[in-house]
């Protein structure tokens, strides 16, 4: 098993190349299966989760090429309906790959995603649409059987919160479903759109994607294309809040400055200063971060939930008292008592937590528990006095590809044993 071992209080300073986006790269990497011909994708990130969907679709029978960050997958001919239960387990956005599934065969059969580390994950709202689209949903033991015996139409969905998953899952069945298919109280997340994005080049037919209405208009077929993966939000997010903790001064180069002003703003209310042009933010922050009186995690254009973890580790050692309420996720405080061994002061009541700033973490041995909170402990002991030994970062690598090496390259001091 691995881990990183972490001496902090080294102020990061350069340049660091934004990697592409885990969250548009497996929806995307599902869409290709509705693909006849080749698709190239640059920009992918070379992360866990992305060789689990090329597994997805290698199992389904496509065929799946990774060099140098691009993916090339041939979607000519699939074999197989059925998503395996172990890739199921190992990733539980595996449920994305139904809605290609049904789209290109008019079959999935697919373990259902119980619970997670975020707590209980269900995927209601996906099924309640695709019966609406003209699936059957059986389950027995756990085992989803959905089918379209007269293949999949066209319908107006109203999902009754904006599911990232759902938005995505939907796109995915309709671009091919026969009609016009209008979701809404869709979900605006940027990743939505660059999966629309690629649909489009490929042919489909759709319009509203960043809104909270999308319209798609099935057609016949989809052709591959080559299509560059967006920079990856919650990525530069953690890279700034790890620059924060150090008082350090980074520019993040290549990153999609457009969807990042909830995360900038955040920022700015600690003090640090964060500039951009293009797609290249300059940042520095002082000796010591300010509080944020109060922030709430909320769908997209909101402050993410993804970033909460990570910016709850920068404020612990923050001038002042900050308050934190999560309200995507029931489970999304499970590096709070990690960081309270590193010296932090969090209180967590439900879904609040208060963090009063110390003045300095001191390293400690600790375990990553989920993606953004093992992201977090990495962010906490590049700030804390000493030596962090991180265990379970697995799930640090299913979301931030070679995340050491890009820490070094910028001065911190933190080695993968
Ligand atoms: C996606 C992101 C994840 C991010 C999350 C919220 C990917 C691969 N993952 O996850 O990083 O944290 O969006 O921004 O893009 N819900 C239901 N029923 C459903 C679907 C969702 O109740 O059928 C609930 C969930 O339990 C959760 C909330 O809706 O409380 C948000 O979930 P959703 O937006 O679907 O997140 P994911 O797509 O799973």
């Amino acid at each position: 098993m691995q881990k990183f071992i972490i001496h902090g209080g080294k102020k990061l300073e350069g340049d660091i190349i934004i990697q592409g986006a885990k969250n548009s790269a497996l929806p995307i990497l599902s869409a290709s299966m509705l693909c006849n011909g080749e698709s190239v994708l640059e920009n992918c990130p070379e992360l866990s989760d992305v060789y689990a969907a090329c597994q997805i679709l290698t199992s389904a029978g496509c065929t799946c090429r990774m060099q140098n960050h691009t993916v090339s997958v041939k979607a000519d001919q699939i074999r197989n309906s059925e998503i395996p239960e172990s890739l199921m387990q190992e990733m539980r956005s595996s449920v994305i790959f139904l809605g290609a599934m049904l789209g290109r065969t008019g079959t999935c059969i697919l373990g259902y995603p119980g619970g997670c580390e975020l707590g209980s994950r269900p995927i209601d709202l996906h099924l309640q649409a695709f019966q609406k689209m003209g699936v059957r949903i059986q389950e027995e033991n756990g085992i989803l059987t959905c089918t379209a015996p007269n293949g999949l139409h066209g319908a107006k969905i109203h999902l009754q919160f904006p599911s990232v998953g759902a938005t995505e899952n939907i796109l995915l069945a309709a671009v091919l479903a026969k009609g016009e298919t209008v979701i809404t109280n869709a979900a605006r997340e940027p990743e939505i759109a660059d999966l629309a994005e690629y649909l489009r080049k490929c042919g489909a037919v759709l319009t509203g994607d960043g809104s909270s209405t999308i319209m798609i208009q099935g057609v016949k077929k989809l052709n591959g294309c080559t299509y560059r993966i967006m920079p990856d939000r919650i990525v530069t997010a953690t890279w700034l809040a790890a620059a924060a903790v150090t008082g350090g001064t980074v520019r993040l180069l290549q990153a999609d400055t457009s969807s990042l002003e909830g995360i900038l703003d955040v920022f700015e209310q600690m003090h640090c200063s964060c500039s951009h042009t293009g797609d290249k933010i300059c940042f520095s922050a002082g000796k010591r971060i300010h509080a944020v009186r109060s922030l709430k995690t909320m769908p997209y254009p909101g402050f993410p939930t993804d970033v909460q973890a990570i910016v709850t580790a920068a404020l612990c050692t923050a001038d002042g008292t900050s308050v934190i309420e999560e309200t995507i996720f029931e489970n999304r405080f499970r590096h709070v008592d990690a960081l309270v061994r590193m010296g932090a002061d969090i209180q967590t009541a439900g879904r609040i937590a208060v963090i009063h700033g110390v003045r300095q973490l001191h390293g400690a041995p600790v375990s990553a528990t989920d993606l953004r909170g093992g992201a977090a402990l990495l962010v906490a002991g590049l700030g804390a006095q000493g030596e962090t030994v991180l265990t379970e970062i697995s799930h640090i690598d299913r979301g931030y590809d070679s995340p050491e090496k890009i820490l070094r390259s910028v001065g911190a001091d933190v080695v993968r044993i």
